[in-house]
């Protein structure tokens, strides 16, 4: 895997964001996939996969709390795009027990509980999502946390057993914004209401001015911020 972890980087270093994910789409026809939380950065990528129709299937994980605003987007994005955004959900079970043992709120309680809510409802569905893909595309950028600036624009994903491209890496959450105007780009209602960042709804509010990007999202917590899809140990090289 060293080789073609390598040999991608070197590869895209170079290209833009919508090139690299033409190059990706042309060097792994239907093994790419993107993971769309229907936020800012997804919908640049989404505009991009949408517009070149390119071979990359795109995937969001509905964790059954998302807000209204939230479905709203997923349907006009794939209206607009005339693009098939699948739909992943986490398990029935799972989703029963954790409910009917901790309530609908467990989340609130403890890191350990918010933890695990997110595992059953995002870190398990994701697993299968990625089941069989070879490319994991993702919306994260460098600037958007301390975590997040240390990812690499390729790397070898242990975890899922994929290699993950991190096609917006660089930009700013300028960038982000002024190519979202220029291209008349779908965004979610609320982003205008205060939210920068938007997950689920009830681990998700409004951010004062001033206020960090991500400071709305559990912002009952002091932890790392993440909900685990980006948390296992990415290597650069393998
Ligand atoms: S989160 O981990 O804090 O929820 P964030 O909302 O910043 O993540 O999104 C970062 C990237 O993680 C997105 O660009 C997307 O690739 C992936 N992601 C996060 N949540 C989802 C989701 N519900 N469905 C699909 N992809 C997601
Ligand atoms: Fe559960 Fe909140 Fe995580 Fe959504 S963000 S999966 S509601 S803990």
């Amino acid at each position: 895997m060293s080789a073609n972890v390598g040999f991608i980087t070197n590869s895209l270093t170079s290209l833009s964001a919508s090139e690299g994910l033409r190059w990706i789409s042309s060097q792994f026809p239907g093994s790419a996939r993107f993971s769309s939380a229907l936020g800012l950065e997804d919908q640049v990528i989404t505009h991009l996969i949408g517009t070149q129709k390119l071979e990359i299937k795109i995937f969001t994980l509905d964790t059954g709390r998302l807000f209204q605003e939230s479905y709203d987007l997923l349907d006009l994005t794939q209206k607009t795009y005339n693009q098939t955004i699948h739909t992943y959900f986490p398990h029935a079970a799972a989703v029963e027990k954790l409910v009917t043992e901790k309530g609908p709120n467990s989340f609130y309680d403890s890191v350990d509980n918010r933890k695990e809510c997110c595992h059953i409802r995002k870190v398990e569905p994701l697993k299968r999502a990625l089941n069989g893909a070879k490319v994991w595309i993702t919306g994260v950028r460098a600037d958007q946390s301390a975590n997040r600036g240390t990812m690499q624009l390729v790397e070898w994903d242990e975890q899922h057993q994929v290699i993950k491209y991190n096609p917006l890496l660089t930009w700013t959450e300028k960038n982000v914004a002024e190519f979202i105007e220029i291209n008349k780009i779908p965004v979610n209602t609320l982003h205008k209401k205060g939210y920068p960042s938007i997950g689920c709804a009830p681990c998700t509010r409004a951010v004062l001015p001033g206020e960090d990007f991500r400071a709305g999202r559990w912002w009952w917590e002091s932890s790392n911020k993440e909900c685990g899809l980006h948390e296992s140990k990415a290597v650069l090289t393998k």
